[in-house]
C-alpha cells in the first residue's frame, strides 16, 4: 500500500516520522521543501513528488493542508475510485473533504499530535475506520462515534497548551525559589505523566485531596481565583 502526502507540513512530518519505519512506499509533496528533503533523506521508503505525482501514486492520500488550500488544491487534482482519503484538516468537515475529491472515498477525519513522531500518541477518528487502524497500528486510535464527538475533542484537546503552561509555571517558580530549573522541569514531566498513566481522573483527584495538603490548597486557591470557570468559558467559546 503506497501512502501519499498532500502538504508536507507540521502534522504531515510528524505523521510520515511515525509511519516511515514501518517501510510501507510513502510520497510526500515537494512543498515546505525543508521538511520533504529531511524525510527523504532520513528514510529510503520516503520520496518526495509534486501534487499531481502523489496523487498520481498513492492508494491512501493524507491530507496536511489548511482548509483554504486544499479547497484550492484539491479541485485540480485528479483522483480515482478506490483510492481512499485520510484528512487531517479539523476545520474542514469530511462531507466537503468528499466533495473535493470525488471520485475517491473520504475515509475519515483524523487528528494526530505532533508528538506522534517521537512516541505513542493518541488519535481521534472519525468515522471509525479499520484502514485508519491498520496504518497506525500500535498507536491508540480514539473511535468518535459522530462529528459531533469528534468536535467536543477537538476543542477539549486544546487544554494541552494551557497544561503545559501551568507546568512551565510551577517549574519557573520552584527555579526563582531555589531549585535546579532542568531539574524541576523533568521531575514535573514525570510527575504528572506517570500519575495520568497510572490512574482514571475521578480517583486521582481524590487521592490528592489530602485536607491542608498541598495539593488541596492549591487546587482550591486556584479554584476561588476562577481558573476553573476560565477554563469552561474558554472551551464553550472555542
Ligand atoms: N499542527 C497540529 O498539531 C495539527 C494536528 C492535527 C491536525 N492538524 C491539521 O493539519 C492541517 C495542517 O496543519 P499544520 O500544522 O501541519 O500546518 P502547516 O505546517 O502550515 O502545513 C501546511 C502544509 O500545506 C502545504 N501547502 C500549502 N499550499 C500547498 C499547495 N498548494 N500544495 C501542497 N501543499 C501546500 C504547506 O507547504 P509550504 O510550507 O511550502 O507552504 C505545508 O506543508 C490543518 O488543517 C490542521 O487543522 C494540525
Amino acid at each position: 500500500m503506497t501512502l501519499g502526502f498532500l502538504g508536507t507540513g507540521t502534522i504531515a512530518t510528524a505523521v510520515v516520522h511515525a509511519l516511515a519505519p514501518l517501510g510501507q512506499p510513502i510520497l510526500v509533496s515537494e512543498r515546505s521543501a525543508r521538511h520533504s528533503a529531511t524525510l527523504a533523506t532520513t528514510y529510503p521508503n520516503v520520496t518526495v513528488a509534486s501534487n499531481a505525482g502523489v496523487t498520481a501514486a498513492a492508494d491512501v492520500l493524507f491530507l496536511g493542508l489548511m482548509p483554504d488550500t486544499a479547497r484550492g488544491l484539491l479541485p485540480e487534482l485528479s483522483f480515482r475510485a478506490g483510492q481512499r482519503v485520510i484528512s487531517f484538516i479539523a476545520d474542514l468537515p469530511l462531507a466537503e473533504v468528499q466533495a473535493l475529491i470525488g471520485p475517491a472515498t473520504a475515509e475519515s477525519l483524523v487528528l494526530p499530535f505532533p508528538a506522534i513522531a517521537q512516541t505513542r500518541s493518541p488519535l481521534i477518528a472519525f468515522p471509525e475506520s479499520g484502514l485508519v487502524r491498520e496504518i497506525f497500528v500500535g498507536h491508540d486510535v480514539f473511535a468518535m462515534s459522530s462529528e459531533a464527538e469528534f468536535r467536543a475533542l477537538l476543542s477539549a484537546q486544546a487544554v494541552l497548551s494551557p497544561v503545559v503552561e501551568l507546568l512551565l509555571t510551577a517549574s519557573d517558580w520552584a527555579a526563582a525559589n531555589g531549585a535546579d530549573a532542568s531539574k524541576a522541569q523533568d521531575f514535573l514531566r514525570r510527575l504528572i505523566a506517570s500519575n495520568l498513566e497510572a490512574s482514571p481522573l475521578a480517583p486521582l483527584l481524590a487521592s490528592l485531596a489530602t485536607e491542608g495538603g498541598y495539593n488541596a490548597r492549591l487546587r482550591a486557591h486556584m479554584d476561588s481565583a476562577g481558573s476553573f470557570t476560565a477554563l469552561k468559558n474558554g472551551l464553550d467559546a472555542l
